[in-house]
């Protein structure tokens, strides 16, 4: 099967592809708004287009995908809205964890799962396990994540792991505890939507990484608009704190 339209193929990304992409999915509201449609409906396309990206992804090489599916604040919505989101996740779990083991895909999911019901949290656990082994792509959901919920936990699990080191730890005592220590920090970060933050993603991993901001809203978001975003990442000039000078030296 293709998984490429004519308009992908137009686009020559030549240079180095990212290692780790972490993408918020944003913009279904409004997609279904558009629409006269009910906000459920851009949330179920929103899946499908997950599905395309996570082919996609592993298509290029990209190691790690990282996806905002839900922040620590998305409690705040109507109830209706947040059991239809906790109903999708658990559907979509159910139904893509066998593909995603076929497709040698490892699947992790983080952020505070304290709140999820029983049968959701059995049904995270048993994919994780499924798929822990897999060597491919690494997709990783955010589900009831918040960036500073993630330094707070990693500090506390620190702390009950090194008593000793009371005020004197560093960056790399730290580390180790956070949601996403089995990856490398995201080399591209991409919202969707046109808002312009990050609503409390990854505060810590994304120092560094490259930002990219659409106005695609997600159920929009298919190969091209992706190409787009990773063509754009191969043409920034990545310094870390150095000079353009020393980049080109060494
Ligand atoms: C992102 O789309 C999905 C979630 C946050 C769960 P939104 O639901 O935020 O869509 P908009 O921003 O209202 O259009
Ligand atoms: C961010 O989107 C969270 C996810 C995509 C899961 P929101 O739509 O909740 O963000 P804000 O409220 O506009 O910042
Ligand atoms: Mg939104």
């Amino acid at each position: 099967m293709a998984l490429f339209s004519s308009s992908t193929q137009s686009i020559p990304l030549t240079g180095e592809i990212p290692r780790h992409v972490a993408v918020i999915m944003d913009g279904n509201g409004r997609w279904a708004k558009k629409r006269f449609l009910p906000r459920i409906a851009g949330h179920k396309r929103g899946v499908e287009v997950v599905r395309e990206l996570v082919k996609q992804s592993a298509t290029l090489g990209i190691e790690y995908l990282t996806l905002f599916a839900f922040s620590s604040e998305n409690w705040r919505r109507p109830a209706e809205e947040v059991t239809f989101l906790m109903g999708l996740f658990m559907e979509a779990l159910k139904q893509e964890v066998c593909k995603l083991h076929e497709n040698n895909i490892r699947l992790v999911m983080i952020g505070d799962h304290a709140r999820f019901d029983e049968a959701l949290c059995a049904q995270i656990a048993e994919a994780e396990n499924l798929t822990r082994a897999n060597t491919g792509l690494t997709l990783t959901i955010a589900v009831n994540y918040g960036g500073r919920w993630d330094i707070v936990q990693a500090l506390q699990k620190m702390q009950r792991a090194n008593p000793q080191l009371q005020e004197n730890f560093t960056e790399e005592d730290i580390t180790p505890y956070l949601s996403m220590h089995y990856a490398p920090e995201p080399d591209l970060f991409i919202r969707t939507g046109g808002e312009q933050r990050i609503s409390n993603f990854l505060l810590w991993q994304l120092a560094y990484s490259e930002l990219y901001f659409t106005d695609t809203l997600w159920p929009d978001f298919d190969e091209h608009a992706f190409k787009l975003a990773v063509k754009s990442y191969q043409q920034r000039e990545r310094r870390f704190g150095r000079t353009g000078e020393q980049l080109k030296t060494n």
